[in-house]
């Protein structure tokens, strides 16, 4: 079965097979050449789930659009409102949905949940956000990168602020598509060892600094995410702000990166917050390319899924 469970976890060719093919599928949308892949209806008679334990604009309504454009049809389904979120097994719920849909795509809390429904479905399975990592998120994010500088390859990426689940899927990618990544936040804060570790086995040069700004120096790219993620617990968000108020991304810490830099956010932002509107509606700014190439990646992810 290939599901899509993590970067590390997707061999280098197959990534990079992916970007092709979302760039192909991008392009043929826009009325370029190629234009013939969407017209093959890749996912008729194809049912996919969606389902979703957390909150969710972009990655409900990208995969939703991305799978009708191919052809098939989705199921949206609230973990709340499904046996799964009153005491039904996820094995079981991984069995059950498994003879009546094509793939599964799942945004959940525990990364353990994702993993038992791969487990133990026999269709393909998608990771829609964990709270460890969402590598769709990264996936249109190096498609972004690369559409706008070229190769990703070698170049030096900067996280500002919560080593959260979505540094965890850059990391990951840092190894796998082979760039260099500095992470700068607070202590507490800092990306589990493991995924540092994992990215350094693969040649990467992974570094933590403290000084956002001595961090960003040489930056092709910076990139923020909200100050308090959706499995964060709400009590320590006042601790958290006051933690990252000096991470802030505003132009006088994007002034300190490269001067072609870009600047990435997955979005829901908070403006003024982890990143001013000044930057983010600013020159160096791809945040909406990067939203709209979530559809086109995660297009390519579910061919890749289905062999098709
Ligand atoms: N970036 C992202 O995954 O957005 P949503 O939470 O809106 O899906
Ligand atoms: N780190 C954020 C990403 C949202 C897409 C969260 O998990 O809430």
């Amino acid at each position: 079965m290939t599901h899509f469970l993590d970067i590390h976890k997707t061999s280098k060719a197959d990534l990079r097979n992916i970007l092709d093919v979302a760039k192909t599928v991008k392009d043929a949308r826009a009325g370029l050449p190629k234009a013939t892949l969407d017209a093959e209806q890749p996912l008729a008679g194809h049912m996919v789930a969606l389902i979703f334990e957390k909150p969710s604009t972009r990655t409900r309504v990208s995969f939703d659009v991305g799978v009708r454009q191919m052809g098939g049809q989705t199921m949206v389904l609230s973990g709340q409102d499904m046996q799964l979120g009153h005491g039904e097994t996820i094995a079981d719920t991984a069995r059950v949905l498994s003879r009546y849909v094509d793939m599964i795509m799942i945004r959940t809390f525990e990364e353990d949940t994702l993993l038992e429904l791969a487990d133990h479905a026999t269709v393909p399975v998608i990771n829609g956000l964990t709270n460890r990592t969402h590598p769709c998120q990264i996936m249109a994010d190096i498609l972004t990168f690369e559409e706008h500088r070229g190769p990703i390859k070698g170049k030096k990426v900067v996280w500002v602020g919560d080593g959260n689940n979505v540094c965890a899927s850059f990391l990951h990618a840092a190894g796998q598509f082979g760039f260099d990544m500095t992470f700068t936040g607070p202590e507490t804060l800092d990306p589990e060892q493991e995924f540092i570790d994992l990215a350094r086995a693969e040649g990467s040069t992974i570094e933590i600094v403290r000084d956002p700004f001595e961090a960003v120096k040489g930056a092709d790219l910076v990139v923020a995410d909200t100050w308090v993620s959706m499995h964060d617990s709400q009590t320590t968000k006042e601790r958290r702000h006051n933690q990252l108020r000096a991470y802030q991304v505003n132009d006088e810490l994007m002034s300190h990166a490269k001067p072609d830099s870009l600047f990435m956010h997955c979005l829901p932002a908070h403006r003024e917050e982890e990143a001013t509107s000044s930057v983010m509606d600013g020159p160096h700014s791809v945040i909406f390319d990067e939203a709209e190439n979530r559809l086109h990646a995660q297009k390519a992810v579910m061919r890749w899924c289905l062999g098709k």
